[in-house]
């Protein structure tokens, strides 16, 4: 079976948040269960910079706006295809916005060639690979089941993924033309949302299957309050809509190999995670206090993680005498918030503004604790990194969140042990409860360990979740035929 993906982002090329992850790991599990797949990404300047050797198979004179090649690449065990348009990816800053921090004004332009590239791929643009599915994520490949639906038949079956239903890519409906939709897809049941032209709308309108990132938020999302606007619309297709958890890469997270941390360690022997503790409150300017408890929390800042929350639970942190180590980066107001704590509170709470990979797995490695209290989730990662790393996740009871950490209460009746601890709702008043709750049962070093053992022995691999991406795919072949 052969599957084309199209994404915005791949990890270890381009990353702004789990969908790189995900879309950079599939692949590898997928091929364990007879699926090939290539990737299809933007030529930003960082991907192009990443190729080895490339080989051209396509190369055309005018592509909405410009002159466009496809390059066919290896890299790091993807086989991509890498959409080069130089008119409108090779410019500074991150995928989706400038040096300024603003939205390229263009994008829904750089996302619909981007879509209509897969189109066409789908459609025998190049002879040599025919995918059987193209597998759009997110906002920015939304237009692809739409230009399939509306294109040459026969056409490969069309699965979308929403790893976020918060990002909607939303444009003028005055683009209908310059996006090479036809009128009558500017309709209700089309790719009309409010008045505007939503991307994520049309790929959930089109597609012939839609999945997200857990079973839980598949059914969040499907009720006026958490389907963000498009709740109705999923209701109306649940019956191809369907949750399938992510994994992480866990070659990339192997506490046993891992040279980003002090000390490498495993369930079996997990000594060095005391290593890795005193490094990670050195890093961060914290007390060397083997006996306190540290919480990590590594995530973007913004409104959907809840780090609002954390921030008025200050003081039941300082007065359990809890330590933070504090990864992120996103909206002013929190970095700012959060680094002025740090200056206010030294040896207590620790601060880095940023983003960096090998901080975040030493702070896996090396907290007692990972929070995330976030007010939605599609999946998450980073508790499933914290399970794997043996820091045991203080999560909200949301979205992937609910379905990865097994708390207590549903320990005892599922017969499983508990890997975590579970809030709701989600509260500062919640949380505190939890953080509390933490560290009484991190002051009681035999139940501790049991949780810890208990996550590191969770399966928060690809292998069994890129199992029901094959059968999903399978499924939609013979459906077809
Ligand atoms: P989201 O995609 O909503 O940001 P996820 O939990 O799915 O949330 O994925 C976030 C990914 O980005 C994880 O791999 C996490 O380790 C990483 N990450 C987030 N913030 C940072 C940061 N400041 N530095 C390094 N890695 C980060
Ligand atoms: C999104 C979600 C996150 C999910 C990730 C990968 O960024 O916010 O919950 O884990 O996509 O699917």
């Amino acid at each position: 079976l052969r599957v084309l993906a199209v994404a915005s982002e791949v990890y270890p090329i381009v990353k702004t948040g789990g969908l790189a992850d995900v879309v950079g790991a599939l692949p590898a599990a997928l091929q364990q269960h007879g699926v090939a797949t290539r990737t299809l990404v933007p030529g930003y300047p960082d991907v192009l910079r990443a190729l080895r050797s490339a080989e051209t198979v396509l190369n055309w004179p005018e592509f909405y706006g410009g002159p466009i090649r496809v390059l066919a690449a290896a890299h790091d065990g993807l086989d991509l295809l890498v959409l080069d348009a130089p008119h409108l990816y090779i410019r500074p800053g991150n995928p989706y916005v400038g040096p300024d921090g603003r939205d390229w004004p263009d994008n829904g332009i750089r996302f619909a060639a981007l879509s209509r590239m897969a189109a066409e791929i789908g459609q025998g643009a190049i002879a040599s690979f025919t995918p059987d599915i193209v597998h759009a994520h997110d906002w920015q490949a939304g237009l692809v089941p739409a230009y399939l639906h509306y294109g040459r038949q026969p056409r490969p079956g069309t699965v979308m993924t929403v790893h976020n239903l918060a990002y909607q890519g939303q444009f003028s409906p005055d683009m209908l033309a310059t996006f090479g939709l036809p009128g009558e897809s500017y309709a209700l049941h089309g790719v009309e949302y409010y008045g505007t032209i939503s991307l994520l709308k049309a790929g959930l309108q089109f597609a012939d299957r839609v999945t997200t990132v857990s079973p839980t938020y598949a059914r969040e999302i499907q009720t006026d309050e958490g389907g963000m606007g498009f709740g109705g619309l999923l209701r109306e297709r649940s019956d191809v809509l369907s949750g399938i958890l992510n994994g992480i890469d866990v070659d990339v997270w192997n506490p046993a190999t891992d040279q980003n941390i002090a000390a490498r360690f495993s369930a079996e022997l997990p000594g060095g995670r005391a290593q890795n503790k005193a490094a990670l409150q050195l890093r961060f300017g914290l007390d060397q206090a083997p006996d306190a408890m540290l919480l990590g929390v590594i995530s973007r800042l913004s409104w959907q993680k809840g780090l609002d929350l954390l921030l008025e639970t200050i003081p039941t942190l300082l007065g359990e005498g809890i330590q933070l180590a504090l990864l992120g980066s996103g909206d002013r107001d929190l970095q700012d918030r959060f680094a002025a704590l740090a200056q206010a509170n030294p040896g207590r709470i620790g601060v880095v503004i940023g983003y960096d990979e090998a901080l975040a797995h030493l702070i896996q490695a090396g907290s007692d604790a990972l929070a995330v209290p976030s007010r939605f989730e599609p999946c998450g990662l980073t508790q499933l990194c914290a399970l794997r790393y043996g820091a045991v996740p203080v999560v909200a009871n949301v979205g992937g969140l609910a379905d990865t950490v097994l708390d207590f209460d549903e320990a005892v009746v599922s017969g499983a042990a508990a890997t975590g601890v579970k809030f709701a709702p989600v509260t500062a008043d919640a949380l505190a409860h939890a953080l509390r709750k933490a560290n009484l049962l991190f002051n009681d070093q035999v139940t501790w360990r049991r949780l810890q053992q208990a996550g590191m022995a969770t399966d928060v691999s690809w292998h069994d979740r890129a199992a029901r991406y094959a059968a999903l795919y399978r499924e939609l072949v013979a459906a077809r035929h």
